[in-house]
């Protein structure tokens, strides 16, 4: 009697369990060095570029963009991750296709769907990314070749940090005593993934953690507000190299998402209305929300990793330099002092 309903108790056991331990196999895999390229295989003078691709609407902007990046020499491949549950199997082998059939020369464009809803999946360690430089774009923003190419030479020189073209900052709310998150003028602490460089390693961190970290619980935040994977990995980077991010400077930058361009754009007006984080959906909840992600953060490391930067890096040695002036790039020759 007693020992059956030890089998009874130990078989429900069993059955409860058995799910959440499939689930951590399956990380676990991943995370497992061994079905990852060894780091001294990894090309450095090339990087691999990962779009995150979501809206059907913004397929054929996807395609441009996916495109410029494949005609640089200093891509290996481009990779869109389509993020879209929705979207049929049939659309994305049709775009697949289309992308082999337009790009035939050039870095290789592939398609791969994300399997999972989670946003930090959107920085799994993966065995086909053959470089140490990853650059993680949305499919609304278009950087001119000149820029992105100068911002891997300025990842190549400083690997241990986070390239960005868009920075945004925490900061400290005196009167409420708590973080926030905000847009400061002269400085930058968090860049976002509608344009950020990085080596994979932080990817691998970022899933799998490292030494005394295991970001889990941070990870199970982005879960709950379906958001802030980007200010996660600010801090993850951050947290490791104990040295902010670098914001670039770019030549050309045609951000969709941002409705700004709305105007300027009316007939791509559809295209910018499934922007993320345009403005539409309310900046200021936005800004709330992404302030509620840096005080759970905060309060579950205990600690504020995140390091302010300063200033732009441009490109000083194209023909045409670029300045600063009101906190807009222009070039040096029209700069009215
Ligand atoms: C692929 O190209 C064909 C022919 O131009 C087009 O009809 C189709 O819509 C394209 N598919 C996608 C997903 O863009």
């Amino acid at each position: 009697m007693k020992l059956q309903r030890t089998l009874i108790f130990s078989l429900l056991y069993i059955l409860i369990l058995l799910p959440h331990a499939t689930i951590s196999l399956r990380i676990l895999n991943q995370c497992d060095r061994k079905t990852l390229p060894d780091r001294k295989s990894l090309r450095t003078d090339q990087f691999t570029v990962l779009i995150n691709g979501y809206s059907e609407l913004r397929i054929s902007l996807l395609i441009n963009i996916a495109g410029v990046y494949a005609a640089s020499p200093i891509v290996a491949a481009v990779v869109v991750i389509w993020g879209n549950p929705l979207t049929s199997a049939k659309t994305l082998d049709s775009l697949s296709s289309n992308f082999s059939l337009i790009y035939s020369s050039g870095a290789p464009v592939t398609v791969h769907r994300q399997k999972s809803k989670s946003l930090n999946s959107r920085f799994l360690p993966r065995r086909w990314i053959k470089t140490r430089g990853v650059l993680i774009c949305d499919d609304d923003v278009e950087v001119d070749p000149k820029s992105f190419e100068f911002a891997f030479r300025v990842w190549q020189v400083n690997q241990d940090r986070l390239i960005g073209l868009f920075g945004r900052s925490h900061g400290l709310d005196l009167r409420r005593k708590e973080w926030i998150y905000t847009v400061d003028q002269d400085r930058y602490s968090i860049v976002l993934t509608k344009f950020m460089m990085l080596d994979v390693e932080y990817l691998y961190l970022y899933s799998c953690g490292g030494g005394d970290d295991d970001y889990s619980e941070l990870r199970g935040v982005v879960d709950n507000m379906h958001n802030c994977e980007d200010i996660l990995m600010n801090f993850v980077v951050a947290d490791a190299s104990g040295r902010g991010p670098i914001l670039v400077g770019a030549e050309r930058v045609r951000d969709w998402g941002d409705a700004r361009n709305e105007v300027m754009m009316g007939r791509r007006e559809k295209e910018v209305d499934v922007g993320l984080s345009s403005v539409k959906r309310g900046l200021g909840e936005h800004r709330k929300r992404r302030g509620e992600c840096l005080r759970e953060f905060h309060k579950i490391l205990d600690r504020m990793p995140l390091r302010y930067s300063y200033g732009k890096v441009v490109n000083s040695i194209s023909e045409q330099g670029l300045c600063e002036k009101r906190g807009k790039l222009v070039p040096c020759d029209k700069q009215i002092f």
